[in-house]
């Protein structure tokens, strides 16, 4: 599958960095978005030096997402078409805080759901008129099951993969392809605060997968692949069992 214009939303990800590093090589142009301006001008300095064709970046804020519209516009300006759609923007939410603080819940959600869902739609509508594209993104295996430690951003993963697939369904009839990615635990910025264990991967190994999924049209991936058992076996645990474990 030919790639050679991408817009990576949340371009300063530590996974989605190292995707885009992958596709560099291979000559491709981007228009990179974040909240950042310094940490994007960084990573478009590195994909430039590692052979993009052409890099721009443009600010969004995904805790106030009615900026989509303008960021298509701008992004099909800039690349003159579109072949790829890459969302990777989202936040690990404190549990503990948001279950005293609904506000702060709900922008949680904001940030990890409606944000994606609404640049998903406003890029899909392009994507779908033009009989052709992809959209990959960023989804968890948290979004498999309910935890108590973790599930204002386990319901937002879960959501948006239900949403994917949805799209997907619609999509599928334009030829566009649809990715849910689902990793498990990455080493990355997000997670620097989380105690590490022996199933944690380095995001270079999840972006070699993410790279490799989107060349060839897959559908809904875990990464590595031994998440897909380790959920398979999470979800078959009874709910009465499951709701008496601490999580
Ligand atoms: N790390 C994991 O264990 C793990 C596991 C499963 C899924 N994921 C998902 O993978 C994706 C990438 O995360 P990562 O692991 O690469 O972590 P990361 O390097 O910390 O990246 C998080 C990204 O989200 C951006 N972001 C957060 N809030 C934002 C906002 N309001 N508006 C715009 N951008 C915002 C950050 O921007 P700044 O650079 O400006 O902070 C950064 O680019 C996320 O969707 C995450 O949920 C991660």
């Amino acid at each position: 599958m030919n790639i050679n214009k991408i817009v990576i939303i949340g371009a300063t990800s530590s996974i989605a960095h190292q995707t885009a590093l992958l596709f560099a090589r291979e000559g491709v142009s981007f228009v990179l978005a974040g909240r950042n301006q310094n940490r994007l001008d960084a990573c478009a300095k590195d994909l430039q030096a590692r052979g993009a064709k052409n890099v721009s970046t443009l600010i969004m804020d995904a805790a106030n997402p009615s900026d989509g519209k303008l960021l298509f516009e701008q992004s099909l300006m800039t690349l003159g078409e579109i072949d790829l759609l890459y969302i990777a923007h989202g936040s690990l939410t404190d549990q503990a805080r948001a279950n005293k603080d609904t506000g702060y819940a709900l922008e949680e959600f904001m940030v990890n759901f409606n944000s994606a869902v609404g640049y998903a739609m406003t890029f899909a509508e392009y994507f779908e008129k033009r009989q052709m594209g992809n959209i990959a993104v960023l989804s968890s295996v948290a979004g498999d099951r309910g935890r108590g430690s973790n599930y204002i951003y386990g319901a937002a993963k879960g959501g948006l993969s239900i949403f994917l697939q949805g799209l997907r369904n619609r999509l599928a009839k334009s030829g566009v392809n649809v990715l849910t990615i689902k990793p498990g635990f990455v080493d990355t910025p997000m997670t620097a605060d989380v105690p590490k264990n022996p199933l944690f991967a380095k995001p270079e190994v999840i972006a070699k997968g993410i790279y490799s999924a989107i060349k060839n049209g897959k559908d809904v991936i875990y990464l590595p692949w031994f998440w897909r058992w380790i959920m398979l076996i999470v979800r078959m645990v009874p709910e009465r069992i499951f709701k008496k474990m601490s999580l």
